[in-house]
């Protein structure tokens, strides 16, 4: 063979080797360790893509559910080797007073980046020591730096004293679907809110999506153009529905939304629904789960759905299978969105790659 064909079979060579190591593979469910050999800690999490890294944000978990340390943050550039960087939102010890002293409970963070400010804004599920799950408030936090530290600012009962905009005049005083008793209740004091997650439209606006009314209802809140505060442009879907762990996703200008229903830590069958416009009506389309164990999110329960970098229509559902016994030892169910009808749709796979 004459040296030009030896240097083309080596280039080639070269090539498929590159791709071969830059496959990234992920394997739903086994222990997750981190570049430093520690296993992730980030649970109930949102990932964020900012210049060309991608950020998870998670609760550290201990055994128990409260929070003894806070929110951490793990970096990588291809999903697969995840980077400790740290606390990114920590606890604060030297303050009995603190809303997010040890012993609160810190849930299901999501950041999200404001062009308009540079600033990085974290929102999560609060609940105040010693209170249990009553308390129902999130709490938001600003960072210049995307790995933190983020600075706390403080928490909220959502729309206190703001009636949500799909609820006819008729009903402010009574009638209505059942649920709406909580409504009413909290209307002065604010809304209930629980489970959440974020989503930033396409025109920058983001919205806060909460458990609300005792977990019956979720709430669509807009953020202000800080996405610190909110707007008092709201409104509540699938009253009834008993929704907890929402996660959106957008295609082909649809919101699709996965959520769970609500049996504590234990897995229960994920529901999507689907709108053409946000503060649109909600409809339920099934269980978007196919095979074995559909019926129980394959032992998980939804945290997000991260559009990937530079694929169109590609997203990979973020899911928690909890250990309620010892939380820490959760694992993460990624798995590959489908579309199927124009739907998404989630299969089990032991191992599978971008
Ligand atoms: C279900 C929620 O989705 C979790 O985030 C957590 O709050 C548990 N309930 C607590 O039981």
């Amino acid at each position: 063979m004459c040296w030009k064909w030896l240097l083309v079979a080596g280039g080639l060579l070269a090539a498929f080797s590159s791709v071969a190591a830059e496959k990234v593979e992920f394997k739903p469910g086994e222990v997750w360790k981190d570049t430093d050999g520690e296993v992730i800690n980030a649970h109930g999490g949102g990932v964020l893509f900012h210049d060309g890294r991608y950020y998870w944000f998670g609760e550290v978990k201990d055994r128990g559910a409260t929070s003894r340390s806070g929110i951490s943050c793990y970096s990588s550039a291809n999903l697969s080797d995840w980077k400790n960087e740290g606390i990114a939102l920590s606890v604060v010890l030297a303050d009995s007073e603190s809303e997010i002293q040890p012993g609160c409970i810190m849930e299901r963070p999501k950041v999200i980046y404001n062009r308009r400010t540079g600033k990085f804004v974290m929102w999560f599920h609060l609940e105040l020591k010693d209170r249990g799950y009553e308390a129902a408030r999130t709490g938001v936090a600003v960072s210049d730096s995307v790995t933190g530290p983020f600075k706390y600012l403080r928490s909220y009962r959502p729309n206190a004293g703001v009636w949500p905009m799909n609820v006819a005049e008729k009903y402010k005083e009574s009638g209505g679907d059942e649920y709406m008793k909580f409504l009413r209740r909290d209307l002065e004091g604010g809304q209930m809110s629980r489970d959440m997650t974020l989503f930033v439209d396409d025109d920058g606006t983001a919205y806060h999506i909460h458990a609300a009314e005792e977990n019956y209802t979720l709430n669509i809140s807009e953020l202000s153009d800080d996405y610190t505060s909110f707007t008092d442009r709201w409104v509540r879907i699938l009253p009834g529905g008993h929704n907890e762990a929402p996660a959106i996703l957008k295609q082909n200008g649809k919101y699709f939304m996965i959520t769970s229903g609500c049996t504590g830590w234990a897995p229960n069958e994920a529901r999507l629904h689907v709108t053409g416009s946000l503060f649109g009506k909600w409809k339920y389309r099934g269980n978007p789960c196919i095979g074995k164990d559909a019926e129980l999110t394959f032992h998980s329960q939804s945290t997000y759905i991260l559009p990937v970098e530079g694929k169109r229509d590609t997203f990979i559902f973020m899911a928690d299978r909890w250990k309620p016994h010892n939380l820490s030892d959760s694992r993460y169910i990624w798995l590959p969105v489908t579309f199927r009808s124009g739907a998404p749709s989630l299969r089990w796979e032991d191992a599978w790659s971008l």
